[in-house]
């Protein structure tokens, strides 16, 4: 299939924004630089506009998740939006019971643990998705040539929540069900990978430029268990977006030893997190995947100078990778005085203003 003649990357808006040709592989100048959590309690117009709106409520409402959306664009000037959602909107649009809790993130009603629950998951209903589309059309027609990525949780991840009940710091049942249980696993983890995928796909055909699949907590698997019993369900949660011509980026935390796997399933970029640096990543996956990240959150709240002797350090070990999307090794903490990523983007597009073709 392809994508619908209106859709930015088709008529030709975005096709050469720096962040699509860096996701393609060709080293810009400037880089492109966004945030992972760029739209969120960092910004006080943020906090304003979510007072008394319960978070999943302001994803499915979507003029406001539009607005989030287009918030931190406008202030800060990144090279990207990424669309305001949350990787459990689709199990919350499937039926799921879900809230988010302040603090604390995803937290379900009853958790998801035997092969009768696992048989008991409801189907999404494609119609569910339209708050969803509607969103993301109202951005992109904001947006003009920044792109729009969409996002969705891999299936670990969100079966994680789901088995757990809530977020959790290890994810020990998660792991001692796929061991113990690897028919459940693979039923359960078989229906995250379709919800989420369906989820991802609704986001791309309504606008989104590139995909990007988030696998927070694939940082606690070994290699083997990741390649074996997780990796084909994140494929097939890219598998609804294989056909469609946009950049697919795969993103983990701690995932240093994982990230030739996490590149495997089919991803044309990969998101590296602060604990491993760029130029070890671009080596540990042979010098031909384009790299996303690696500014350390921590140092968001460090004295300036501290901060910019680690970005110039970020950029060039990019430089190592045949492209370089600067962004964070994760979220920006909500404590972030956001006048300092404002700052950041203005430093990352100057200083490489100068270095590719
Ligand atoms: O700017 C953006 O990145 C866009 C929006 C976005 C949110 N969640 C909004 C959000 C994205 C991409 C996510 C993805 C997400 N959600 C992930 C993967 C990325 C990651 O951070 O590892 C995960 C694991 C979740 C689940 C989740 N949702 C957690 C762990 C939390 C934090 C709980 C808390 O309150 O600290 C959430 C809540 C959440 N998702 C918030 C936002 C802006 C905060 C809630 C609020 O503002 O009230």
């Amino acid at each position: 299939m392809t994508l619908p003649e209106q859709h930015p990357l088709v008529s030709g808006r975005t096709a050469d924004s720096s962040l699509i040709r860096s996701y393609r592989g060709e080293r810009t100048a400037p880089l492109p630089v966004w945030f992972m959590r760029q739209a969120g309690r960092s910004l006080p117009e943020y906090r304003a506009l979510r007072e008394g709106v319960a978070m999943l409520d302001s994803c499915l409402t979507p003029a406001m998740a539009s607005e989030i959306t287009l918030q931190p664009v406008r202030r800060h000037r990144v090279d990207a939006a990424i669309f305001f959602s949350d990787i459990v909107i689709p199990l919350k649009l499937a039926g799921i019971g879900v809230e988010i809790v302040a603090g604390r993130g995803p937290v379900m009603d009853a958790p998801v643990r035997t092969a009768a629950d696992v048989a008991a998951l409801p189907e999404l209903d494609p119609a569910a998705l339209a708050p969803i589309e509607e969103a993301v059309a109202m951005t992109v027609a904001e947006l003009g040539e920044t792109p729009l990525i969409g996002f969705a949780g891999a299936p670990f991840t969100l079966a994680s929540y789901l088995v757990e009940g809530g977020p959790s710091r290890e994810q020990l049942r998660t792991r001692a069900l796929m061991h113990s249980e690897p028919e459940v696993w693979d039923r359960l983890l078989a229906w995250t990978a379709d919800v989420t995928g369906v989820f991802l796909r609704a986001q791309v055909l309504a606008g989104a430029s590139a995909a990007q699949l988030f696998d927070s907590w694939a940082g606690s698997l070994s290699l083997t268990d990741y390649r074996e019993r997780v990796a084909p369900h994140s494929e097939r949660a890219l598998d609804h977006v294989r056909d469609l011509p946009v950049p697919r980026v795969h993103f983990g935390v701690g995932t240093g030893e994982l990230l030739a796997a996490m590149r495997d399933v089919g991803a044309d970029v990969v998101g590296v997190d602060h604990r491993i640096p760029l130029d070890e990543a671009n080596r540990r996956l042979g010098g031909g995947t384009p790299l996303q990240g690696n500014i350390d959150p921590a140092l968001l709240s460090a004295p300036w100078p501290v901060l910019e002797a680690h970005v110039r350090d970020v950029i060039t070990r990019g430089g190592e990778a045949p492209a370089h999307v600067v962004n964070l090794g994760h979220g920006v903490p909500p404590e972030t005085d956001p006048d300092v990523l404002t700052r950041l983007v203005d430093f990352v597009h100057t200083s490489t203003s100068g270095t590719g073709e």
